[in-house]
């Protein structure tokens, strides 16, 4: 086999394995987040439209062994927000994370009854 044709094929095999871990590890399409008392009505929450416009980092993260933020690194696993967070309050670490890039990209929901929309 000639020098090109190898390359070409060990490139194209790690691009198949590359595009096939992020297929699984993406989560799911939509998500409907709720808090633990279900007193609020659940966000629908587009996961795939918020992937195709920010850095999976932008809100998920790991823990160090000393309790610090661990920042996102491709591939690491990725739990849920709530085995880190206590979640069920308005000013917890969700409503930081979505409120806060809202504000600062000036697009978004910000008020309660526009993510909490009653059906
Ligand atoms: C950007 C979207 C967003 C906005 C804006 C928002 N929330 Fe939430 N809220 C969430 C998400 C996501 C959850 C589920 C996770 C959690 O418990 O934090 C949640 C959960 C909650 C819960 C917990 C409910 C339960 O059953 O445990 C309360 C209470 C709450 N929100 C109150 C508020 C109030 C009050 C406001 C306005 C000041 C507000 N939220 C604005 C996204 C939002
Ligand atoms: C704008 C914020 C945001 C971005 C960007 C984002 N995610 Fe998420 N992702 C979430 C939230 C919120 C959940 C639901 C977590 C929960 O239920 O506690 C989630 C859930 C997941 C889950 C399922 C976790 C579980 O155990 O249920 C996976 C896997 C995942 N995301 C992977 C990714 C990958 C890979 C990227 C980048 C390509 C990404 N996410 C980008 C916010 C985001
Ligand atoms: C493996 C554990 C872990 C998971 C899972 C996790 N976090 Fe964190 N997160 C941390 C640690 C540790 C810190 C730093 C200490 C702290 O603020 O609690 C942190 C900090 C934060 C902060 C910064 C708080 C501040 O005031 O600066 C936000 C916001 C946040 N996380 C949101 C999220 C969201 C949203 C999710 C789910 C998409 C998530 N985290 C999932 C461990 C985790
Ligand atoms: C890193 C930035 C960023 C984070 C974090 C983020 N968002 Fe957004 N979100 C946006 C932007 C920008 C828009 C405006 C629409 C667009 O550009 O796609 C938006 C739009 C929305 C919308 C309205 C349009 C739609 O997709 O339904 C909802 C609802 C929403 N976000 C919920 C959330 C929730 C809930 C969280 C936290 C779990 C969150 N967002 C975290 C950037 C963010």
């Amino acid at each position: 086999m000639s020098k090109k044709i190898k390359t070409a094929l060990v490139s194209l095999a790690c691009g198949l394995m590359t595009a096939t871990l992020v297929i699984a590890s993406n989560g799911p399409a939509t998500v409907d987040l709720k808090g633990p008392a279900g007193s609020k009505p659940p966000v629908a929450f587009n996961h795939k439209a918020h992937q195709d416009k920010n850095k999976c980092g932008d809100c998920h993260h790991g823990k160090t062994a000393d309790g610090k933020q661990d920042p996102y690194k491709d591939g690491q696993a990725i739990a849920k927000c709530s085995t880190c967070h206590e979640l069920g309050k308005p000013n917890d670490n969700i409503h930081k994370n979505c409120k806060g890039c809202h504000t600062e990209k000036k697009a978004g929901p910000q008020k309660c009854d526009e993510c909490h929309v009653k059906k």
